[in-house]
C-alpha cells in the first residue's frame, strides 16, 4: 500500500515533484491496479496492461464467437506465434524470426532444453542453477529423466570450475541472469563465455532485454499461461529443433530459422499480448 507520507510532508512533496518531472508518469495509465497499491512484481505476474481485456474480449466473442474455425486464417491465428514473438523481438533486440511466442513458460523451457541437448547429442550432463526458479528446476529434472541424462546442481559462483573440469559432459547449463530472491545478477557474459569455451549451450530464463546473443530463452511478464518467448542465436536458429511443435507459419519463416516453428499457438494469451 502507499505509504503513510503525512508525518515527512517534504518528501512527499518531492516524490510528487519527481512524478511531474518523470517522462514516463504517463505510462502509469496503460495499467489497470487498485487504486492506492504500488505493484513492483515483474517476476511472476506483472501488473495487468489496459489494452489485455479488450483484446481477450475480441478474442474471445469475435473471432472464436463469430469467426469460429475460420479464425485459422481469417484473424491469422496460425501465424501468432511468429508475428507476437517478432513484436516482442523488437523490444527485446532479436532479430525478425529469432523471437517465437509460444505456450506455457515451463513449455517453451523444456523445448529449449530438448532443442539444446539434441545440439549436443552424446553429452550426459544438465547443469542447473540449485537457487534456479523453482519452475525451471522441476522441469530440467523432467526432462533429464525423459532423457537419461545427469542434474548436477551447479551454483553460478562455482559454474566457471565446475565446467573447467566437467565441461565435456555438459549440454546445457540453465541458469537465470537474476537469482530471484536475492536480485544477485549474476554475470551472463561470463558464464556463457565459460560453457561455450567447454562446448556447452547456455539456457537464460528469464532474460534481461537487449542483453546480445546467448543460447536463450526470453519470457516476458504478461497474464498468467501468457507464453515464453523463446529466443535462439541466429547463428543457431537453422539448427535448433523444438520437441513440442506445431505446423509452420507459411511466409514467416526467416531463411535459417525454418525450424524454428512455434507449437500450435495459444490463442488466447497471444491475443492478450
Ligand atoms: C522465472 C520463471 N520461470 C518459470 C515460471 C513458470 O511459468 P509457467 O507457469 O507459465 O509455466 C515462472 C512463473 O512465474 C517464472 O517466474
Amino acid at each position: 500500500m502507499l505509504p503513510d507520507t503525512g508525518r515527512y510532508p517534504e518528501l512527499a512533496e518531492r516524490a510528487a515533484a519527481l512524478d511531474a518531472a518523470d517522462p514516463l508518469a504517463g505510462l502509469r495509465d496503460r495499467f489497470l491496479l487498485p487504486t492506492g497499491l504500488v505493484y513492483l512484481d515483474g517476476n511472476s505476474l506483472g501488473a495487468l496492461p489496459a489494452a489485455v481485456p479488450p483484446a481477450i474480449e475480441d478474442v474471445v466473442r469475435q473471432q472464436w464467437g463469430n469467426s469460429l474455425i475460420r479464425s485459422w486464417n481469417s484473424h491469422a491465428w496460425w501465424q501468432a506465434p511468429l508475428r507476437v514473438g517478432d513484436a516482442i523481438g523488437r523490444l527485446i533486440g532479436a532479430a525478425p524470426g529469432q523471437t517465437v511466442a509460444g505456450d506455457s513458460t515451463s513449455i517453451q523451457i523444456f523445448n529449449a532444453l530438448a532443442a539444446a541437448a539434441r545440439l549436443r547429442r552424446g553429452r550426459p550432463v544438465l547443469a542447473v542453477d540449485p537457487g534456479h526458479f523453482p519452475t525451471d528446476r522441476y522441469i530440467a529434472a523432467s526432462f533429464a529423466r525423459a532423457h537419461g541424462l545427469e542434474v548436477r546442481e551447479v551454483t553460478p559462483a562455482a559454474l566457471p570450475a565446475f565446467l573447467a573440469g566437467e565441461g565435456g559432459r555438459v549440454a546445457v547449463a540453465a541458469y537465470p541472469p537474476v537469482d530471484y530472491r536475492t536480485g544477485e545478477l549474476h554475470d551472463m557474459a561470463a558464464l556463457t563465455a565459460a560453457a561455450h569455451a567447454a562446448g556447452a549451450l547456455v539456457l537464460w530464463e528469464p532474460v534481461p532485454r537487449r542483453r546480445g546473443a546467448a543460447d536463450r530463452a526470453r519470457r516476458a511478464a504478461g497474464g498468467p499461461r501468457r507464453g515464453l518467448r523463446l529466443q535462439v542465436p541466429e547463428r543457431r536458429a537453422g539448427r535448433a529443433r523444438l520437441s513440442l511443435r506445431g505446423p509452420a507459419a507459411p511466409g514467416r519463416l526467416r531463411p535459417g530459422a525454418d525450424r524454428v516453428d512455434g507449437a500450435r499457438p495459444a490463442v488466447r494469451s497471444h491475443g492478450g499480448v
